[in-house]
């Protein structure tokens, strides 16, 4: 063990790691580590993702602090998609990039959302770049 502290109640084993790289994932970040040490606490069932998915269908329990009611779930959801189907207007030019039609003559397929954009694509107008964008309305 390292010595930093540890829950160790309601586990059935206790891993340490050190991390080496993490990953935003959009909804959550995933920490990639290399093992310090692994001890097995006691025997039993451990919680898995697929207990989590048949007996929670993937839903936070009411009582998380990350629970959010269905509706707000919905709600966020078409928030997104709006948001990436989001105009921006060069600020420079005027040139309008609109997600749904991409900007096929530059290798950028239709449905394509702004944020989504190569690093180095620029305005096919007048040569702007990403951050020299603003979203419409
Ligand atoms: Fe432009």
């Amino acid at each position: 063990m390292t010595g930093c502290p540890v829950v160790t109640e309601n586990a059935l084993a206790v891993f340490e790691g050190k991390v080496v790289s993490s990953v935003d994932a959009g909804t959550h970040t995933v920490f990639i580590a290399d093992v310090a040490s692994a001890h097995a606490l006691k025997a039993g069932r451990p919680l898995s993702y697929a207990y989590y998915r048949e007996h929670l269908r993937g839903k936070t329990p009411k009582y998380a602090p990350t629970y959010m009611p269905a509706k707000a779930i919905e709600s966020t959801r078409e928030k997104r998609e709006e948001d990436a189907m989001k105009k921006y207007i060069c600020d420079v030019c005027g040139y309008v990039y609109d997600p749904a039609e991409g900007d096929p003559d530059n290798g950028v397929a239709a449905g394509t959302p702004f944020d989504k954009l190569p690093d180095g694509w620029v305005c096919p107008v007048c040569g702007a770049g990403k951050d020299q964008f603003s979203p419409e309305g």
